[in-house]
């Protein structure tokens, strides 16, 4: 059998950061990639080219790989419409036709691609038509069809539809919410304030996404599918209010408005000349993470269910406490 070979991209990213690790324990030889120069902290053991995906020949990069985890994208967090349709849509064709040749060609979508506005049948199920309502998940959308366009080619993909993602490692979305509640914990308020209305969320730790991402890549009938990622929790904003705010010591208030963004900034800066790393995204809008409504909130897990894959993160308190724990000791929260 050849041995193992992988591509990662996106690896001066989030997800693919943590991808790598675990490969390597698995015993798979690594040629990770990114845009910015070899990451400090990426394992010796893997090779590292770095390479602009619309703009790089990729041939070098590709030569020799059995198998691709394509994990690089731009997200709205940090960029514009046009930047995300060009390294989400225009990047995954590039790399599919210099990659035809592997035994299996992981993608990571994400579940915005289903849109939150027009009503879709629950739990959504992967086979649904979807609606991506922003241009996030349009631009996902979009790089979805070139890899189910190369799949009916005859090229073995298979797609991930993540929801968010949280854990060590993380800097926008839960990591921005968990951020706001040490900002205010730091500015001496009491209680962790929370828009009166719940809202539901949807979330996945990150070792959950990484064993998925490990096991998709070697089931035999995951090929040509998609597979929606959740923890299938579903807490509302109160109760993650609730985890945040018994992370600090303290309580919440259903109803209030918390900080201004004015105020916000001042003691963020403040903690950040107190020696903070800025390293998770400060938001404008204080828990941002949970003032978006989505109607097709809920979602089927049935098709990785199928596959005999089982999460391993569902106590969502405990993670959420090991990832503040985490957060604090690399100081990126004070500790
Ligand atoms: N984080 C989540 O909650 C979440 C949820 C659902 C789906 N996803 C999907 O999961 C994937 C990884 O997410 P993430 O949060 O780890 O992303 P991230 O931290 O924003 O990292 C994005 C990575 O993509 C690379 N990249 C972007 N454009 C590129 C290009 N033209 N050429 C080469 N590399 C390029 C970046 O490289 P440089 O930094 O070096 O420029 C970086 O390594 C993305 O596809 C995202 O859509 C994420």
């Amino acid at each position: 059998m050849t041995e193992p070979f992988a591509l990662v991209t996106g690896t001066t990213g989030f997800i693919a950061a943590r991808l790598v690790p675990a490969l390597l324990t698995e015993g798979w030889r690594v040629r990770a990639t990114g845009r910015r120069p070899r990451p400090d902290d990426l394992p010796d053991a893997a090779e590292y080219v770095p390479a602009d995906l619309v703009a790089d020949d990729l041939a070098e990069l590709c030569a020799g790989v059995t198998h691709v985890f394509h994990l690089a994208g731009a997200s709205s967090s940090k960029s514009s419409q046009e930047e995300m349709d060009r390294d989400n849509v225009d990047a995954t064709a590039r790399l599919l036709d210099a990659a035809s040749h592997v035994e299996r060609f992981v993608h990571m979508s994400s579940t915005s691609i289903y849109g939150e506005e027009k009503q879709l049948p629950l739990p959504v199920r992967e086979d649904v038509e979807p609606n991506a309502s922003r241009g996030y998940g349009k631009a996902k959308w979009g790089a979805e069809q070139e890899v189910w366009a190369r799949g009916r080619q005859g090229v073995p993909v298979v797609v991930l539809r993540p929801v968010t993602v949280y854990g060590p490692g993380a800097t926008k979305l839960l990591a921005s919410a968990i951020l706001d509640t040490a900002i205010e914990r730091a500015a001496g308020l009491p209680r962790l304030a929370v828009a009166a209305e719940p809202m539901e969320q949807r979330l996945v730790h990150i070792d959950d996404l990484i064993a998925a991402s490990l096991h998709l890549a070697a089931a035999p009938d995951a090929v040509g599918r998609a597979f929606n990622v959740v923890d299938g929790i579903y807490p509302s904003s109160h109760d993650v209010a609730a985890v945040l705010a018994g992370c600090f010591g303290m309580d919440v208030e259903v109803g209030g408005e918390g900080l201004d963004e004015d105020r916000r900034r001042r003691v963020h800066e403040r903690m950040v000349s107190q020696g903070m790393e800025p390293a998770i995204l400060f938001t404008p809008d204080r828990l941002r993470l949970m003032t978006k409504t989505n109607r097709n909130n809920r979602l089927s897990t049935e098709a990785l269910d199928s596959t005999g894959f089982r999460l391993a993160r569902t106590d969502f308190a405990a993670a959420v406490a090991d990832n503040v724990d985490w957060y604090r000791s690399k100081r990126w929260l004070p500790g």
